[in-house]
């Protein structure tokens, strides 16, 4: 297999590529940032998407059977640098796509989120949808197929940018801070649990051709008070606080093409046990969620 997948160094990329790495398998991670680990099969290449050279080198000198988009800056990065984020979520995405139908790739998966619905209230939001539109533009009458796949709020261990107050919220229980103040959203959030929006972008890859043009991954949606309750079974010594929120505006109730397995505890449970393990913390007292691998709306 070889693969190319731009922000290959990031939570989701890092994530892909420990999936499918096996020895013989060609993946390239593009991205200005190293790895934080390395897997059979998988090489970091130096790069920045809106550069056309270095993408069109990079492209031609693997020759991927797909490439996987997911080079971006996230909201606050997008929202303290409109112009950086337009250069690397538009400029990039134009490159990447364009350059992938010049040199003739079958497939490109590219990553969008629910935040590009409607209309967007944040730059963030206001890329991606630039992105899903010009994946439109280029779709019809191009070489390459172009899948975009929406996710709502991934986490999982290693998450370390974009909307993170969830992320804190979990990284607070796991290493037991006494007090872990969260925002108290009225409405459900879409908890998609890492290794399901992996599946996602695997399923979106081996999808046969034509594969649809958008798909949107759901993962547990499920109100904060939901996490708060099971983090506080895991981790009791912890008072939690809520604080009044808002949570921002974005497709979180559009139906999922791709819907994720992992419940929220299990996916909770996980998130806190890999970070403990990271943090020497000893393991959780609480055992795993008994119905793993089962939604609890099934
Ligand atoms: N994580 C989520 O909750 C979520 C939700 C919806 C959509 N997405 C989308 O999924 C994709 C991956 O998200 P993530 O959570 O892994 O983000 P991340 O920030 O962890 O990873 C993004 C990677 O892109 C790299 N990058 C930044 N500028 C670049 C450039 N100019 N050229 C090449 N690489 C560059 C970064 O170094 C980073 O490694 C993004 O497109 C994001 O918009 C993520």
């Amino acid at each position: 297999m070889r693969l190319l997948i731009t922000g290959g160094s990031g939570f989701l990329g890092q994530a892909l590529a420990r999936r499918l790495a096996r020895p013989g398998a060609e993946i390239v991670l593009f991205d200005p940032l190293p790895p934080a680990a390395e897997f059979p099969g998988t090489r970091w290449v130096e790069g920045d998407v809106a550069d056309c050279a270095a993408v069109a080198t990079a492209i031609a000198q693997l020759q991927p059977e797909a490439i996987v988009h997911l080079a971006a800056l996230l909201t606050d990065a997008a929202a303290s640098d409109p112009v950086a984020a337009t250069r690397v979520n538009c400029l990039g995405t134009a490159v990447v796509l364009t350059e992938a139908n010049r040199q003739r790739v079958r497939r490109v998966v590219a990553a969008s989120s629910l935040a590009a619905l409607g209309s967007p209230p944040s730059v963030y939001g206001a890329t991606k949808a630039f992105g899903d539109q010009l994946a439109a533009a280029l779709r019809s009458e191009g070489n390459t197929e172009i899948v975009g796949v929406r996710f709502g709020w991934v986490y999982g261990p290693g998450r370390a940018r974009g909307w993170n107050v969830l992320q804190d919220l979990i990284e607070g229980f796991a290493s037991e801070q006494a007090v872990v103040p969260y925002p108290a959203f009225r409405e459900p959030v879409d908890w998609t649990y890492l290794d399901d929006a992996v599946s996602a972008l695997c399923w979106c890859l081996e999808l046969p051709s034509p594969a649809p043009a958008l798909l949107t991954v759901q993962g547990d949606r499920r109100p904060v008070t939901a996490a708060v309750g099971y983090l506080q079974a895991l981790v009791p010594t912890v008072q939690p606080a809520p604080y009044p929120a808002t949570l921002p505006p974005a497709g979180w109730q559009v139906a999922g093409d791709f819907l994720g397995t992992t419940t929220l505890e299990e996916g909770l449970w996980r998130t806190v046990a890999a970070i403990r393990q990271a943090c020497g913390l000893p393991p959780l007292a609480a055992p795993a969620p008994q119905r793993l691998g089962r939604r609890t709306d099934d």
